[in-house]
């Protein structure tokens, strides 16, 4: 059985005393209707990594870094380590997220560094992939999504991939109201498990959890989670309200 993961991307949201409010309520439902079922992984800010950390220590919810640089250390200005992601707790990175692509012309080549680099220092990964609106209209969709996973993977041996999961997210969805259906969000999974099959073999592709990304809310958070190949989702906006992301987790210990 694969495993199954609810991770909830907080952005630039809440400062310390915001972020340890918030994973105090979210710790005192999980108590309540503990996820039996899946891995719940959060990724706050930066600031509030070691404060975070240490709030959730005794608790099985993992957190995880929202970016990391592509060096081991040096004059970086502004940039955070793994080491550094390490020391405060955190056991996870995403990488590839497409406001990173976007914003910060994060390219596929970086991208691989990043991973690369994660991976060395046992940081497990979310690696992020998924079309845009426009490339999606120009029946693009999946040759993009190969592209970045073709790159995400280079270099990379199969011992690597236990640590690594992709989200699909795509760039339409995120933060629009605008979710994939069900059926849309499992074709493109079952394309990545194809993808991996190919690429890596060792029946990889049914091995990997794959994430689906993009407006998922309590409300549609089951019918995702049904599909045969969805393993839970990366959750952005509705992982910032408790209620709403524990709402989506106890979707997952009813259809997973
Ligand atoms: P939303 O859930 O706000 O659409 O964001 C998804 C996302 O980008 C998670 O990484």
């Amino acid at each position: 059985m694969r495993r199954k993961i609810i991770a909830g991307n907080w952005k630039m949201y809440k400062t310390n005393s915001e972020a340890l409010n918030l994973v105090k309520k979210l710790n005192i439902r999980l108590k309540k209707k503990p996820a039996k079922k899946s891995q719940v992984v959060i990724f706050p800010p930066f600031t509030a990594l070691s404060s975070i950390s240490q709030e959730l220590k005794k608790s099985k919810i993992q957190v995880g870094a929202q970016n990391l640089f592509w060096e081991t250390e040096g004059a970086y200005t502004g940039e955070i380590s793994a080491a550094m992601i390490k020391s405060t707790g955190a056991k996870w990175v995403l990488i590839g997220h497409s406001e990173r692509r976007q914003y910060f012309k994060e390219e596929e080549k970086v991208i691989n560094r990043k991973i690369k680099l994660a991976l060395q220092n046992k940081l497990k990964v979310i690696l992020c992939v998924g079309e845009t609106l426009e490339l999606r209209q120009q029946n693009l969709t999946k040759d993009i999504i190969l592209n970045q996973v073709e790159w995400g993977l280079k270099g990379l041996k199969p011992v690597h991939l236990q640590d690594l999961v992709i989200a699909y997210e795509p760039v339409w969805a995120i933060g629009t109201g605008k979710t994939a259906t069900p059926n849309q969000a499992q074709e493109i999974h079952n394309f990545l498990r194809e993808i991996l099959d190919a690429l890596v073999g060792g029946d990889m592709g049914q091995k990997m959890t794959l994430l689906y990304g993009g407006s998922v809310k309590p409300e549609n958070a089951a019918g995702l989670f049904s599909q045969p190949d969805i393993d839970g989702a990366l959750v952005g906006g509705a992982c910032l309200d408790p209620v709403s992301f524990s709402k989506i987790i106890e979707a997952g210990e009813k259809t997973f």
